[in-house]
C-alpha cells in the first residue's frame, strides 16, 4: 500500500534540513542578545482560544482552522498561530508583575487550512517573538531592530519593512466610521468578501488583494491622518527610533494584517523572488489581547516569520559550507579488521570526531567508494596487516596524501590536522 504526505505538508529532507538548523541557531543567539527566552506551548489548544483572539470575523477563524472534537466532546484546534497560545500560558503561569517585562520566543509549526500554493502550505512552521508588558515605542522599535538583525546575520538583502499604525480602540472606533462613510457609495465594485465584511471589518477592503478593491482601497481616507494624539505621538516615535539606527521602512496605509487583535503598530517585511506570497514576516502590537483572557493589563508587541518563505531566499554564499561531512570513514578489510575496528570507531567518536562506516564488508575498492561519496575528510585503511604491525593507514580525501600511525596516536594526529 502506497500512502504520500497529505496536500499542502512538505518533508523537509537532509540537504535541506542543514539551512533550517542554521536558521534556528541565529534565531537563538540573536534573540538571546536582546533577552529573549524560549517558550514551546502545545501545538493543539482548545478552539475558543483561537477565535476569541484572532478574531471570529477572520479568514484564518472561518475558514482555515483545523477543528475537531476530541475523545471526550471537547472542540480541539490545531495551532493556527503562536500568540494566542503565549499569551495563554502567560496568563495561566501568571509570568506578570508590576514593571515585569516577559521577553518570550518560540518556534515550532502551525496549522492552516488555506489553498496551497508556492510559499503557502497547511502546515508551516514560524519563528515568533511576544514581548509582553511595556507599552513603550521603543520596544516595537527594538524588536523590529532584533528581526532586522537577525536577517542580517542570514545575509539577506533587499527586504522591505512595511510600517504602519491601527490606532488604539478609540482612534479605530471612530476611523471605522469614517471609512464606512467614504466605502459607502463603492460598495457595489467590492469583492462578495469586502461587501460581506463591510459592517463587521471594514478595515480588512484596505488590504484585500482583489484589484476593485485595492481601487477602490486607493481612494480611501487613510488612518494615519485619523488618529487621537497619543496614538500619533506613539507612532512617531517608533519611526524616530527606527530611523536612529538607521532602519529604512515604508509607511503603508493599507497594511491591515489578517488577524485581529492589533492596535497601533502594524509592520510585515516583505522580499523580492517569492511571488504573491512575498510576506517574510508580520507582527504588531496587540494591547489588550492579555486581558481578553482575563489577565491584567499587559502592553505587548511580537511578530512571527514562516520559515519555508525565508529558506528559499537564504543567499546561496552563506549556506554552501553548512552541509554537515563526516571526519573520518574507516574502511575494514576482513573479519580481524571488522572487530578491532569497532573500539576504534568508538574510541574516536568519543573524541568528539565524526565517523562513518560500511556494513557489508566489501572489497577495499567498493568501501573506498563509499569513503568518497561519503565526503569525507580522511579515510583510515584497517587490514589484517595493519592491525598486525599495529600500525594504519591514514589517508587525506582531498589531497591524496597517505600515512602510518600508530592506534594510540592515529586519533590525536587527525584532531591536529
Ligand atoms: P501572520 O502574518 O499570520 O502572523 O503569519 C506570520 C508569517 O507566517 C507570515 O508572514 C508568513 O511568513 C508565514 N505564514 C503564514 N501563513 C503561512 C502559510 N500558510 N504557509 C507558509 N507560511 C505562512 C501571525 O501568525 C502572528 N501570530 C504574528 C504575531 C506574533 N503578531 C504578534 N506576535
Amino acid at each position: 500500500m502506497k500512502i504520500k504526505r497529505i496536500r499542502g505538508v512538505n518533508d523537509i529532507l537532509p540537504g535541506e534540513i542543514e539551512k533550517w538548523q542554521w536558521v534556528e541557531q541565529i534565531a537563538h543567539k540573536t534573540f538571546a542578545r536582546y533577552g529573549f527566552k524560549e517558550i514551546r506551548t502545545p501545538i493543539f489548544e482548545s478552539t475558543r482560544l483561537f477565535s476569541r483572539s484572532i478574531g471570529e470575523t477572520t479568514d484564518i477563524v472561518e475558514k482555515e482552522m483545523y477543528t475537531f472534537q476530541d475523545k471526550s466532546g471537547d472542540s480541539i484546534t490545531l495551532r493556527p498561530e503562536g500568540t494566542a497560545s503565549v499569551v495563554r500560558s502567560f496568563v495561566e503561569h501568571k509570568m506578570y508583575g508590576p514593571g515585569q517585562l516577559s521577553k518570550l520566543y518560540y518556534l515550532g509549526p502551525m496549522f492552516r487550512y488555506e489553498r496551497p500554493q508556492a510559499g503557502r502550505f497547511r502546515q508551516f512552521y514560524q519563528i515568533g517573538v511576544e514581548a509582553m508588558g511595556s507599552g513603550h515605542p521603543a520596544l516595537d522599535a527594538e524588536v523590529i531592530s532584533m528581526l532586522m538583525e537577525f536577517y542580517r546575520e542570514l545575509g539577506l538583502k533587499g527586504l522591505k519593512l512595511n510600517l504602519n499604525t491601527l490606532g488604539s480602540n478609540e482612534s479605530r472606533t471612530h476611523y471605522r466610521e469614517i471609512l464606512k462613510e467614504a466605502i459607502q457609495p463603492n460598495l457595489s465594485k467590492l469583492c462578495d468578501n469586502c461587501q460581506g465584511r463591510y459592517e463587521r471589518n471594514p478595515l480588512r477592503v484596505l488590504d484585500c488583494k482583489v484589484a476593485s478593491c485595492g481601487d477602490v482601497a486607493e481612494t480611501l481616507p487613510k488612518i494615519r491622518e485619523h488618529l487621537i494624539d497619543a496614538d500619533r505621538l506613539h507612532f512617531e516615535q517608533v519611526q524616530g527610533h527606527l530611523k536612529s539606527v538607521n532602519l529604512d521602512f515604508v509607511i503603508n496605509d493599507r497594511l491591515v494584517r489578517g488577524l485581529d487583535y492589533y492596535g497601533r503598530t502594524t509592520f510585515e517585511v516583505t522580499a523580492e523572488g517569492l511571488g504573491s506570497q512575498n510576506a517574510v514576516c508580520g507582527g504588531g502590537r496587540y494591547d489588550g489581547l492579555v486581558e481578553e483572557f482575563d489577565g491584567p493589563s499587559t502592553p505587548c508587541f511580537g511578530f512571527a516569520m514562516g520559515l519555508e518563505r525565508l529558506v528559499t531566499i537564504l543567499p546561496e554564499e552563506m549556506t554552501q559550507g553548512i552541509q554537515s561531512r563526516p571526519d573520518v570513514f574507516v574502511v575494514m578489510l576482513g573479519e580481524v579488521a571488522q572487530r578491532a575496528g569497532f573500539p576504534l570507531l568508538e574510541a574516536m567518536r568519543r573524541e568528539g570526531l565524526s565517523v562513518m562506516r560500511d556494513f557489508e564488508g566489501g572489497s577495499m575498492k567498493s568501501q573506498m567508494r563509499k569513503a568518497n561519496k561519503s565526503n569525507c575528510r580522511f579515510a583510515v585503511i584497517l587490514g589484517e596487516n595493519e592491525i598486525e604491525n599495529k600500525s594504519y593507514q591514514l589517508k587525506n580525501m582531498e589531497t591524496g596524501e597517505q600515512s602510518n600511525h600508530s592506534p594510540d596516536s592515529l586519533v590525536a594526529e587527525i584532531k591536529s590536522r
